[in-house]
């Protein structure tokens, strides 16, 4: 069976329309930083996709780091305590910091994420997202660069997954049924943040 046409699947963005947008991103990067050296940080696993492309739509020198965060579910959501499983390699003191990200959902892992990464002494740290899933958001956190909103429901592809299933197709679609999706699937209770 072909994953990407998938009948559980509903595509909601098209490669195409990513390819274009994540395009547009990359000009305006390219010029709000000039000069600047900025340091690209994708956070693993969701966000390599789109900092893969992003990065070769932007034209001016840049760095690229990656980090991984764990989440704890329910305890997560309330307390917005978040473990970092991969940090950085390199000391961000005084660089141009851009977080690239995949989806905002809550907002509450990337608001820890934005205040670590500030505490480290970076000179500016801003966010670029793919996604915003702002009807959910529980923690205000400012977009810089921003993708596409989206409706509150259950997205996967271009990095995104479901229980690790469909991080490969190159558009975003809707999981039509997560029971369906998750037959067959070795689950985990508690898996690394996206
Ligand atoms: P937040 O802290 O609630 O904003 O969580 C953001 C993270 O939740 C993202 O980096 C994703 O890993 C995950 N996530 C939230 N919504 C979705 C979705 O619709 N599909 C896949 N992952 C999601």
């Amino acid at each position: 069976m072909s994953e990407i046409t998938n009948p559980n699947l509903e595509t909601l963005i098209s490669a195409d329309a990513i390819r274009a947008r994540v395009k547009e991103l990359g000009a305006q990067i390219s010029h709000d930083y000039a000069g600047r050296n900025p340091l690209l940080i994708g956070v693993l696993k969701g966000a390599f996709m789109f900092l893969s492309d992003l990065m070769r739509a932007i034209e001016i020198p840049l760095g690229i780091e990656f980090i991984a965060i764990s989440s704890y579910g329910a305890e997560m959501r309330t307390s917005g305590e978040v473990r970092i499983l991969k940090d950085l390699d390199v000391a961000i003191e005084g660089r141009h910091i851009l977080v690239v990200e995949d989806i905002v959902d809550t907002g509450l892992t990337l608001s820890y994420l934005l205040a670590n990464l500030k505490s480290r002494g970076a000179e500016t740290v801003k966010l670029a997202a793919l996604l915003d899933k702002y009807e959910r958001r529980e923690k205000d956190v400012p977009i810089d660069y921003l993708g596409f909103q989206i409706p509150d429901k259950f997205v996967v592809g271009y990095g995104l997954d479901f229980a690790e299933r469909y991080r490969n197709l190159p558009y975003i679609a809707v999981l039509k049924n997560p029971e369906e999706a998750q037959l067959g699937l070795p689950m985990k209770a508690a898996s690394p943040q996206g």
